[in-house]
């Protein structure tokens, strides 16, 4: 699991004005909150007085309020008022860290970490989202038991498609139909699909010439991949998937579907029961792999020509260890219980004396 991408951390709908959610991401806790003018927050999860998870108390004041003895943080983080101390100024080293946030597409997401705003990827573009000739689904959240880097490898691979979705009409995908292209902060995968068996799908009728049918995917940072679906030259279904991992085993999808096809309002429930279908069928293949997490040497596994896109995806998680971003979980583990830790906020490049530890991050090369 990495630092210093965009997460998401809740939907819009659930953030009401007036209480706190809780959002367990990365192996750690966050707390989400609006303040009186509506702005989303999302801070670390731990009150620094004495451990108190600040996502069970209130939101007074646009800020949000401990439970166990009231200490109030302010949006930034900072604690605005101790109710025992009688109007006394909280110590300066009460404060938790409060992330970059952006709300887009129906979901609330945070910048988890602390690289300077010159150095973050962008939030992932949705370039179709609310464009003319485009429609969007709701954001749909699908909960699955495995680990988030194993969902966006299979994203990635073509060549399940066959065997996972049969019911899909999903035809069998050669080496040589594949195309493999790098992007900014992520890989792409194109594969030409040939014949498939028009007529047994539901979407058949959609479909033009064999040559102008295919599929692409890419992943975008660790955490975002992308499926698109040209059904035709002009008829295209994509998918766009933001991973967030609960922790290393436990994933939640927020998950936007776009069409510029069947465009009918009554269509969107159909769409949707065909997606989370989709989804449910690659479910039941992920909730069972082991290792459960990916196995840190390729010489536990046999990759051949058409994980060619799986392995793009794993060169850039190096590039991004490399840089000191990926999280040491091993040590979280062994610590889980003892230590609290927090992400690094930006706040921890401008002042010191922080409470909570830093999570553990694996050497940078
Ligand atoms: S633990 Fe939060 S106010 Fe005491
Ligand atoms: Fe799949």
């Amino acid at each position: 699991m990495y630092i210093n991408f965009w997460y998401p951390i809740c939907t819009s709908e659930e953030l009401k004005a007036d209480a706190p959610v809780q959002s367990d991401l990365l192996g750690l806790g966050f707390v989400a909150f609006r303040d009186q003018a509506g702005a989303p927050h999302v801070l670390s999860n731990v009150c620094v007085h004495r451990g108190g998870a600040l996502s069970k108390g209130k939101v007074v004041d646009g800020g949000i309020a401990c439970p166990y003895h009231g200490w109030r943080y302010a949006g930034d983080g900072r604690c605005t008022a101790i109710p025992s101390m009688n109007g006394d100024k909280p110590p300066a080293r009460a404060k938790v860290d409060s992330y970059p946030v952006q709300e887009k597409y129906g979901i609330v997401f945070a910048f988890l970490g602390d690289a300077p705003e010159e150095e973050r990827p962008p939030l992932y573009e949705i370039e179709q989202f609310r464009q003319d000739g485009w429609r969007e689904s709701e954001v749909m959240i699908v909960n699955i038991g495995a680990y988030y880097q194993r969902s966006v490898e299979n994203g990635l691979d073509p060549v399940h498609n066959q065997f996972v979705h049969p019911l899909q009409g999903a035809p069998a995908v050669k080496m040589d139909q594949l195309e493999t292209s790098q992007m900014p902060w992520g890989s792409k995968m194109y594969a030409y699909m040939g014949q498939p068996e028009v007529g047994k799908t539901r979407m058949a009728d959609l479909r033009g010439k064999p040559e102008d049918l295919g599929a692409g995917s890419w992943h975008y940072g660790p955490n975002v991949l992308i499926t698109s679906i040209d059904l035709s030259a002009e008829n295209n279904i994509t998918q766009v998937f933001f991973e967030a991992p609960v922790d290393e085993s436990h994933t939640k999808i927020y998950f936007v579907n776009l069409r510029n096809c069947m465009m009918d309002p009554a269509m969107d429930g159909k769409m949707r029961d065909v997606n989370l279908s989709i989804v449910a069928e690659d479910q039941r293949v992920l909730e069972n792999l082991f290792p459960v997490r990916t196995p840190e040497t390729t010489t536990r596994e046999i990759l051949i020509g058409g994980d060619e896109s799986v392995v793009n995806y794993r060169n850039w998680l190096k590039k991004w260890e490399n840089l000191g971003w990926r999280m040491d979980t091993r040590t979280m583990r062994d610590n889980y219980g003892d230590i609290a830790y927090a992400i690094p906020c930006p706040g921890r490049r401008r002042s010191g004396n922080w409470v909570l530890d830093p999570v553990p991050l694996m050497p940078a090369e």
